[in-house]
């Protein structure tokens, strides 16, 4: 416990993240940095750009309903005050994402409508799934929900979308890369924190099993319906078109992004989510449920 209380304790969290990596940033990027401007004015790059960060801001309101929430489901003083220090990473997920949205040319007003028309009806689903449990206070299923399923997905989703534009937009690849350290960190709670709670409570496991087979089935229709919605032989144009025919550095778990038929892509994002679930959960002590493939 000692290691634990000082790993996630709200002092290491101001040393490594607010006076650590976030320091002399504004929202996320190096102050005055802004979004290239071919994506600015290739509407349907602009477009694309809006309906995945929307997603990127449903996400992260979900974590942050679900980390608040878990405060006062949490049984112990020390993951109170981490869950603490993560609802204030998700609100600031959340604006930093929503800023760029305004960014990227939404008005203020149209904010809400803007997310309700793109926000995914999976992702919706998948995040109602989990709040679920939050509503009933159900920490120990909560916390699984919540740092090792809804973040061992946005942890790869990142890294993914990082890999991606960290040659063409290093402004939007520093405001991933902040998240993805906030992430490894919520990640890291989970299994330190819930190994033992699911020891002491082994009668959880279905149902959290059961929570699990559903969320991932959601998430996998949220990829399926991502993927194959896309315009990818205009994609591939475009994008070609605005690399000056130079290949693009995109290098994810070993292919150039800017290379993959977005069919693979889908495979290899899927696939690489569903081992991190299998490894992680299995180190707290769940077996991984395979759901229906959408
Ligand atoms: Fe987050
Ligand atoms: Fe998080």
């Amino acid at each position: 416990m000692a290691d634990f209380l000082s790993a996630y304790s709200i002092q290491r969290w101001l040393e490594s993240c607010p006076q650590g990596y976030l320091e002399n940033t504004e929202y996320g990027h190096v102050p005055g940095e802004k979004e290239p401007e071919r994506l600015l004015e290739d509407e349907f790059f602009r477009q694309r750009a809006i309906s995945m960060t929307v997603q990127l801001v449903a996400g992260e309101r979900c974590a942050l309903a679900a980390s608040s929430g878990l405060i006062n489901a949490a049984p112990d003083e020390p993951s109170k005050r981490f869950l603490a220090t993560q609802t204030l990473d998700e609100a600031r997920h959340v604006e930093i994402f929503t800023q760029r949205l305004y960014d990227l040319g939404v008005k203020k007003d149209d904010l809400e409508s803007v997310i309700a028309e793109f926000a995914n009806p999976n992702l919706v689903k998948f995040a109602e799934t989990l709040l679920e449990k939050v509503d009933k206070k159900d920490f120990v299923a909560g916390v699984v929900g919540q740092n090792i399923v809804l973040e061992g997905m946005a942890f790869s989703v990142f890294e993914m979308l990082h890999a991606g534009v960290k040659e063409r937009n290093p402004r939007f690849a520093s405001i991933l890369s902040g998240t993805i350290a906030d992430e490894r960190r919520h990640v890291g709670f989970g299994e330190n924190r819930i190994g033992s709670l699911i020891q002491q409570h082994p009668e959880k496991k279905p149902e959290i099993q059961q929570m699990q087979k559903q969320m991932t089935y959601y998430m996998l229709a949220t990829f399926a319906d991502r993927f194959r919605a896309r315009d990818a032989d205009e994609e591939r144009r475009r994008f070609d078109a605005m690399g000056d025919g130079k290949r693009v550095e995109a290098e994810w778990n070993g292919m150039n992004l800017a290379e993959v038929p977005a069919e693979d892509l889908e495979g290899l994002l899927a696939d690489t989510v569903l081992k991190e679930f299998k490894t992680r959960l299995g180190r707290i002590g769940i077996e991984y449920q395979t759901p229906d493939r959408p």
